[in-house]
């Protein structure tokens, strides 16, 4: 008979490899005053749980010094809500919830969370599979980039890297705001590109895409892999460039400082604004149910198999999300993109 006390957790606690990774029994968590439990039944791996995982450059002042602070990683989560603490009126038990994990407490690589009732999550829209709601982190970043700079009609935006998770919710959100998109992709992933609903995709294996002979409003670089200098000629006068990461050898810091001092936010970062996640969950919700977005799922493992799902997640080679099934219910209906 399984404890009630207890759960099933992946349990980190020493940075390293995926081989540091335990899968065991941890406490079960209770909700306090204010907090729901929710039982996950699908979570991911992605490029947040990885570097916290094996922090990179000044990620420890982040994710603990000498270890990890907290031991269960994941921040995407998708399940239902088994209980409520005291004074929660938002969701009641049976509640179908998905959202965000904040990072500073245990995360949905376990069979239970806890989260704040005020934490980034909202009821799922309906029919939307567990396996399929758990997008809302890289797609947040995607968002706010795209806020950032108020892409709306008649703006063109180019989406450097549309497979991955940031750079697929790009393609779409952007194309929800009502921007003209072009969505540079390697070879096997045109496909996908123009089921997003790309207007243009450009194979960079097959052709150099900073010679297109476009200009564009907004550069969204959304994998880090290309110098700022080739994305140059593809911005218009008064357009803006939009990187998730540091770029090759770091060279999009000193140009997002520049920017940053100039106050001419022609370089930018899409750091989500203070206090927007629980608004943007709702808001993807009604995109969702809408049909305006929709999850990639690459590929999806068991949670007694998230080690190897990290190991795939650091080739950064996934296309959109890596699922992780916590709940052993039957397996949903896998989308193949
Ligand atoms: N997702 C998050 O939550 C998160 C959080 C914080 C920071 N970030 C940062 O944001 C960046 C993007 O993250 P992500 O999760 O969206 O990435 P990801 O899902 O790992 O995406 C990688 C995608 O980029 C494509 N790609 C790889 N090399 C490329 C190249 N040279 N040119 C064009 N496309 C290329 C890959 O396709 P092929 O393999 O087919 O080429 C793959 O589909 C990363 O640098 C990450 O560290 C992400």
């Amino acid at each position: 008979m399984t404890d009630p006390l207890t759960m099933r957790a992946a349990v980190t606690r020493r940075y390293g490899s995926p081989d540091v990774i335990e899968i065991c029994d941890a406490p079960k968590p209770a909700p306090a005053a204010g907090e729901v439990l929710v039982r996950a039944h699908a979570a991911t791996v992605n490029r947040t749980d990885c570097g916290e995982l094996r922090p990179r450059g000044l990620g420890r002042l982040m994710f603990g010094l000498r270890r990890p602070r907290r031991t269960i990683f994941g921040m995407d989560v998708a399940g239902v809500v088994e209980a409520v603490g005291a004074g929660v009126t938002a969701f009641k038990p049976s509640d179908r919830v998905f959202g965000m994990c904040p990072f500073r407490s245990d995360g949905a690589h376990a069979d239970y969370v806890c989260l704040p009732e005020t934490a980034p999550i909202a009821l799922m829209p309906p029919d939307t599979p567990f396996g399929e709601a758990v997008v809302c982190e890289g797609a947040y970043y995607a968002d706010s980039g795209l806020r950032k700079f108020h892409v709306g009609p008649g703006h063109k935006v180019l989406v450097y890297g549309a497979s991955g998770a940031i750079g697929s919710a790009a393609v779409q959100l952007a194309k929800a705001y009502g921007a003209e998109v072009t969505a540079v992709v390697p070879t096997r992933r045109l496909a996908l590109a123009r089921s997003l609903g790309a207007d243009r995709v450009i194979d960079y294996t097959a052709e150099d895409f900073s010679r297109i002979g476009e200009r564009f409003d907004v550069v969204f670089e959304a994998v880090g892999k290309t110098s700022y200098f080739r994305y140059r000629r593809l911005l218009k006068p008064a357009g803006v460039f939009m990187a998730t990461d540091v770029g090759p050898w770091g060279e999009y810091l000193p140009l997002m400082l520049w920017s940053a001092i100039a106050r001419n936010d022609r370089v930018g970062v899409p750091l989500p604004p203070r206090g927007g996640a629980r608004a943007f969950v709702e808001a993807l919700k009604a995109r969702m149910a809408a049909g305006q977005f929709r999850a990639v799922v690459d590929r999806r493992y068991p949670l007694a198999e998230i080690a190897e799902a990290y190991r795939y997640v650091e080739t950064g080679q996934k296309a959109g999300i890596v699922v992780i099934d916590v709940a052993a219910d039957p397996p949903e209906a896998v989308r193949v993109n």
